[in-house]
């Protein structure tokens, strides 16, 4: 069978190859002294709160189980609308807010509707693999930039104007990241947008991290800054219902009918019954919960990250937000005997049973130095984990 270009294009996952054999090796030690922790998850450990989970029964006991508008619920868009308001004090009107199938479809309506074949987006080196495939499978490439932890992992308004070539369309950020977990300065963006709309082109930020933000300097949405901008977000990782599959996009007020007819013809609707739950979201008794976490999630970076350091990975910038520690691995390799980060993840599952993710899916840039923690998981298994790192690095 031929299979087209555009699906040749897609790179496989290859941390699906470390995760296959952490589960593997998972069943074989599960009634050992030492279960496998997993610390590779990239998805809340928490689910969605009772009440949500509720009104996804009663929408379906009702049989309020039709298609929606292809923009979705309106009482969600408003409720979302809402939530910037009293959240990220942002006027953000219910008309610019496209919900859509997780933060995934959202990326796929904004690359479809805004890249040509042949144009290139810029990135940073490392970002979210799936980012750039979504570029790619728009018929564009995604160019990554190294960055470093002076820029908190981020692209700087320099290299935007640098990189910025003939072909280039316009740039695809995260904030906070996968997989630093560290945000840009609001500063900066502002810079990058300016360069970016000088050159006539689009900014698209995937936020969908945002509501898990732990330092006021750093927790502040893209749309503040301009209505052009495209944010990208999630009902995933802060309300924690990453298979429930409801995300949103906020667009420019031109571009919601063209994003409405690609959503008709590409996807119908997002879940109902998702979209019905997720009004219980908004409750003042759901966002106690979803707050209660993200206080959690803040505990464990702080314990985690501090731990981390002192049993000798490098951590050079500390994350503001989401649940990840990207880690220099380096120092800690020669102890193991390995030579780079994708073969000290394999030791790490092995001699400790710790499943964590190299750096390699991430970019090409210094991934082979790099692996990416996951705190998404109990203080008890957290804990756990780091009296067996220091019993391995002694
Ligand atoms: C940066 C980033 N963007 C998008 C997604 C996709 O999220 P969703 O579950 O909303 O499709 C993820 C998932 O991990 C992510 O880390």
């Amino acid at each position: 069978m031929k299979f087209s270009t555009r699906a040749d294009k897609i790179e496989p996952f290859y941390v699906m190859e470390v995760a296959k054999a952490a589960q593997q090796l998972a069943k074989e030690v599960a009634n050992g002294p030492e279960p496998m922790i997993f610390l590779n998850i990239g998805e809340p450990d928490f689910t969605a709160p009772a009440q949500v989970q509720q009104a996804a029964s009663a929408c379906i006991a009702q049989g309020s189980t039709q298609y929606t508008n292809a923009l979705g619920l309106e009482a969600l868009r408003e409720a979302i609308s809402a939530w910037y308001q009293s959240r990220f004090g942002v006027d953000v009107p219910a008309q610019r807010i496209v919900i859509t199938a997780g933060a995934s479809a959202a990326l796929q309506l904004a690359c479809l509707a805004l890249i040509e074949p042949g144009d290139e987006i810029l990135m940073p080196d490392p970002s979210y693999p799936c980012n750039r495939h979504f570029v790619s499978a728009a018929e564009g490439t995604a160019k990554l930039i190294p960055t470093g932890a002076a820029e908190r992992y981020q692209l700087s308004a320099e290299q935007v104007a640098a990189h910025w070539g003939e072909q280039t369309r316009g740039v695809l950020l995260a904030s906070p990241s996968n997989p630093t977990g560290t945000s840009i300065d609001p500063a900066e963006l502002r810079r990058i947008h300016e360069v970016v709309k000088a050159r006539g082109g689009i900014t698209i930020v995937d936020e969908i991290y945002l509501g898990l933000s732990y330092e006021e300097a750093f927790g502040h949405s893209a749309l503040a800054i301009s209505d052009d901008i495209i944010s990208i977000n999630s009902f995933s990782k802060y309300f924690n219902m990453t298979g429930w599959r409801l995300g949103w996009m906020v667009v420019p007020e031109a571009m919601v009918p063209v994003v409405e007819r690609m959503a008709q013809n590409l996807f119908i609707c997002a879940s109902t019954i998702s979209q019905h739950a997720a009004l219980a979201c908004f409750t003042p008794e759901s966002i106690a919960t979803f707050e209660a976490r993200r206080a959690e999630f803040k505990a464990r970076r702080d314990y985690f990250l501090p731990a981390l350091k002192e049993l000798g990975f490098g951590i050079d910038v500390m994350p503001d937000g989401a649940f990840y520690a990207w880690a220099d691995c380096t120092p800690l390799c020669e102890k193991l005997g390995v030579k780079d980060s994708w073969e000290f993840a394999y030791a790490l599952m092995e001699k400790a049973h710790l499943a964590i993710t190299p750096g390699r899916d991430f970019g090409t840039a210094d991934t082979a130095r790099y692996v990416r923690f996951s705190t998404a998981n109990s203080m008890e298994q957290l804990q756990e984990a780091v009296r067996r790192m220091q019993q391995l690095f002694k």
